[in-house]
C-alpha cells in the first residue's frame, strides 16, 4: 500500500497537468468553436463587410443568445461591431467597414466566455486595385483558423494533433464534407463536428492539411 503511494502522487501530477488546458477554458465558462462563413480572400477598403458566424459550444453544440463582438485593428485603429443574431441556430452576423488598404486583424469574440478566433491578417485593398489571389493551400491556412479546426487540433486538443500528419487529400475531402460518416464511432469519445463547408473550402483545407511542407509550418 505504502509503496504504491509515490505513483498515485505521480499519476496525479500528470492528471493535473493533462487537464491544465480543460481547467482554464472551463474556469472561463467553458469552451466553444466560432466558425466563419464565406471568408472573403480580401476586403475593399470603405465597403461594408458582412461577417457571418457559428458558434458551437463544444464544437457541437449551437449556441444562440450570446453578445458577439467583432474588433478590427490596423496600426493605431480599432473598430469594435457588435454582432446581431443571424438566420440560423448559433449564427451571428457582424457588418464592418474598414476604412484604409493594409493588413488589417480581425477577432471575433463569441460572447461565451473568453472563446472566439482571432483571423490571420486579412488585405484591405483600395477600391478599384486589382483583387488578390490567393492559392489552395494559402486559403486553407487562413480557413483552417477562420473555421475553427485551429481551436479543437491545436489549442483545445480534443481533436488529434494533425502537426506533421499526412492524410491522402481524397480522404481528407470525404472527411471534411463528412466527419461522423468517414470517421465512424469515435474512439476518444470526442466528435468532429460536420461545419457545413462548401467545396470549394474543402478543397482549399484538404490542399493546406495535406502538406507536408504546410503541417510542419503550423
Ligand atoms: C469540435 C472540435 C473539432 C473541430 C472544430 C474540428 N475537428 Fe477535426 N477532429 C476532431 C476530433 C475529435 C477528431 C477525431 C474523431 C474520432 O476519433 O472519431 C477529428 C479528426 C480529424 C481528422 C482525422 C484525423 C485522423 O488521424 O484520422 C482530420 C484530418 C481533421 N479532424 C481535420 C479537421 C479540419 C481541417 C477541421 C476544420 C475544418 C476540423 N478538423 C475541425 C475534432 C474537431
Amino acid at each position: 500500500m505504502i509503496r504504491s503511494q509515490p505513483s498515485i502522487a505521480m499519476l496525479g501530477a500528470l492528471l493535473i497537468a493533462g487537464a491544465a488546458p480543460f481547467a482554464a477554458h472551463r474556469a472561463m465558462g467553458g469552451w466553444a468553436v466560432t466558425t466563419v462563413q464565406d471568408l472573403p480572400d480580401y476586403i475593399v477598403a470603405g465597403k461594408a463587410l458582412t461577417l457571418t458566424y457559428t458558434v458551437r459550444q463544444h464544437g457541437l453544440t449551437l449556441l444562440n443568445g450570446l453578445k458577439p463582438e467583432v474588433e478590427a485593428r490596423a496600426g493605431g485603429t480599432e473598430l469594435r461591431v457588435m454582432g446581431a443574431p443571424g438566420k440560423s441556430a448559433g449564427q451571428y452576423v457582424s457588418t464592418v467597414t474598414l476604412p484604409t488598404a493594409g493588413a488589417w486583424t480581425i477577432t471575433i469574440k463569441s460572447g461565451f466566455g473568453n472563446s472566439g478566433v482571432t483571423l490571420e491578417p486579412i488585405q484591405v485593398i483600395e477600391a478599384g486595385a486589382r483583387a488578390l489571389v490567393l492559392n489552395d493551400q494559402e486559403r486553407g491556412h487562413r480557413l483552417f483558423i477562420a473555421k475553427g479546426c485551429v481551436t479543437c487540433h491545436r489549442q483545445i486538443q480534443v481533436g488529434p494533433d494533425l502537426t506533421n500528419r499526412q492524410y491522402p487529400v481524397e480522404y481528407l475531402k470525404q472527411l471534411l464534407a463528412d466527419p461522423k460518416g468517414t470517421l465512424g464511432k469515435s474512439k476518444s469519445g470526442n466528435e468532429m463536428p460536420n461545419l457545413n463547408l462548401n467545396p470549394q473550402e474543402i478543397a482549399a483545407l484538404a490542399s493546406y492539411v495535406g502538406s507536408v511542407k504546410q503541417a510542419a509550418a503550423r
